[in-house]
């Protein structure tokens, strides 16, 4: 078959390339910010369980993880709507509230796959740069008439925090969607999902992923008024959340609460350590409200790829435009770096500290 036969792709896929992480084995993988802590024991319980080789569906739209997951953030069943991990919710709500050439504006830089899901959905970007302060610029980002906005709090790549008063702010003010992304907030220990009952378009989006251990089982989630979360789940689409994944995380919900406090507190002061001992080498990381820590270097592509050649792997960052002096004075390069217990930092700051000495 000639290639002239083929079908034509969306108009809207060009430039859209499919995500190609560096999987290539490493011993210690702190480059894609999800637990190194492990998998909450009750998830592992249910994921032995023969009885979950069931030749049935899962229940349509998951009732019994969306239960769980409404004791967990205290809001009604109805404000929860479940899904293949976090992406797949985020793409659902981008097609459930954008038309086709409509804008998504989003403070940039922020997590990629945002701008992706809205030119897979035919979605226009605005992107724009945060304020001198390091805040989002609100006038700039609601300009244009946004079908939806999207912010990362804490952000990724970032790790920094959004003021509570601009989420308001944009909140109160955005004609369409607001989409508040909180994948890290466990580890900020700040939301707002306590303004969902004062907002009809505010959707606070979630995920297993990160502080709960659960990447592998693919479930992230989103808040929100019952009107909205309908549209959300009518996009989303049935049987989306595989019947093991349900039951585990649903598991760990109601189990593991304490294991999962336990396990941020340890992320949060390895972080706090972690920047310490970065600092003390004359680095500059940006401060963080995450279980990541964004370190402008302006030659962090060769350091990335010696410290995986060390069996670490930790992501290199080229192009930031972001508003602080050791970004700016990097040429917007920088390593983003998930944090783990003690002895993977103390192996990592062993890699650093040999590739500097060999560029020394
Ligand atoms: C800010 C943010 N949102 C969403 C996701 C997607 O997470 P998942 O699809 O695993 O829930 C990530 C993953 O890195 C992220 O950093």
């Amino acid at each position: 078959m000639s290639a002239s036969n083929r079908p034509r792709t969306r108009a809207a896929f060009e430039g859209v390339v499919a995500y190609k992480p560096d999987r290539t084995p490493v011993s210690i993988d702190l480059s894609d910010n999800t637990s190194r802590w492990g998998t909450p024991p009750a998830a592992i319980r249910e994921l032995g369980r023969v009885e979950l080789l069931s030749s049935r569906y899962p229940d349509a739209y998951s009732e019994a993880l969306r239960e769980s997951l409404a004791n967990y953030a205290t809001v009604g069943v109805k404000n929860v709507v479940v899904g293949a991990g976090s992406d797949n919710v985020l793409d659902a709500a981008i097609r459930a509230f954008g038309e086709p050439g409509d804008v998504l504006a989003y403070a940039s830089p922020s997590f990629h796959m945002v701008p992706m899901f809205a030119r897979m959905n035919a979605l226009r970007v605005n992107a724009v740069p945060f304020t001198a302060s390091g805040d989002v610029d609100v006038d700039a980002l609601l300009a244009g008439n946004p079908a939806v906005v999207y912010l990362c709090s804490p952000n990724n790549p970032t790790g920094m925090s959004i003021p509570r008063g601009t989420i308001e702010r944009v909140v109160e003010r955005a004609p369409g969607l607001v989409v508040i992304d909180e994948a890290y907030f466990e580890f900020s220990g700040a939301t707002v999902a306590d303004l969902i009952p004062h907002s009809s378009r505010l959707l606070v989006v979630r995920t297993l992923s990160k502080a709960w251990g659960l990447a592998g089982l693919r479930v992230g989630y989103a808040l929100g008024d019952a009107a909205l979360i309908r549209e959300v789940e009518k996009s989303r689409g049935p049987y989306t959340v595989a019947l093991p994944s349900e039951r585990a995380a649903a598991a760990a919900l109601v189990e593991d609460g304490a294991w999962m406090t336990h396990h941020v507190a340890a992320a949060v002061e390895s972080r706090e350590q972690f920047a310490q001992a970065l600092a003390e080498r004359g680095w500059e990381p940006l401060p963080s409200a995450s279980n990541f820590v964004l370190v402008p270097m302006a030659n962090a592509r060769a350091c990335a790829s010696a410290v995986r050649a060390a069996g670490i792997a930790i992501r290199a960052l080229a192009g930031l435009d972001f508003p602080n002096g050791a970004v700016r004075a990097a040429n917007g390069n920088a390593l983003r770096i998930s944090v783990g217990p003690e002895a993977e930092r103390r192996a990592l700051l062993a890699a650093l500290d040999s590739w500097s000495a060999s560029c020394a």
